[in-house]
């Protein structure tokens, strides 16, 4: 097993901000799966969504895993909300090094997301409620892929970096 932090959960959980300050706190790389795919095709997430739909972006994910196996390890790895359904990433996730899932409220994600564009999942009419559906479907696969879960709705950005060295670092 390598050895990267690998942050887990839902969009709006925190995941980026999180990697951020562990990545300046421990000095390791902080690379993000969306920013890796949306480089490697030179095209935004929504973009890809609308071309060539989401099962393609699953492959991208799939594929993004693979390619960073091969590369050194020691980094903080942020990936997409989606990307722990596809059964097969479960392995390559445990192969990466340490999951830790950052679990939040249904009420948190709403209150951080209800004006972003970027999430093509969320533009609908009624957003709380496919935050709630996907939630219920997705909590118990968060759950099976992790090695850490993180109860991040009502902690600081701090808090949750230093829980996540206690068990992680
Ligand atoms: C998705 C989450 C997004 C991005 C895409 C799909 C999902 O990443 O990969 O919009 O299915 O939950 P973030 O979790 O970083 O927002």
């Amino acid at each position: 097993m390598k050895d990267n932090i690998i942050l887990i959960g839902f969009m709006g959980c925190g995941k980026s901000s999180v990697g951020k300050e562990l990545s300046a706190h421990l000095g390791r790389s902080l690379i993000d799966t969306d920013q890796w795919i949306e480089k490697k095709q030179g095209r935004r997430i929504s973009d890809i969504f609308e071309e060539d739909g989401e099962a393609a972006f699953r492959c991208m994910e799939t594929d993004c895993l693979r390619e960073l196996l091969k590369e050194p390890d020691k980094k903080i790895i942020s990936v997409g909300g989606g990307l722990p359904i596809r059964e097969e990433n479960h392995p390559l996730l445990k192969e990466l090094g340490r999951v830790c899932y950052l679990k939040v409220t249904p009420q948190r994600v709403y209150e951080r997301l209800k004006d972003d564009k970027t999430r093509p999942l969320l533009q609908v009419d009624d957003p709380m409620e496919r935050i709630e559906s996907l939630l219920v479907q997705r909590s118990p696969i968060y759950e099976k892929c992790a090695d850490v879960t993180v109860e991040a709705s009502d902690k600081s950005l701090e808090e949750i970096k230093e829980e996540i060295e206690r068990s992680c670092g």
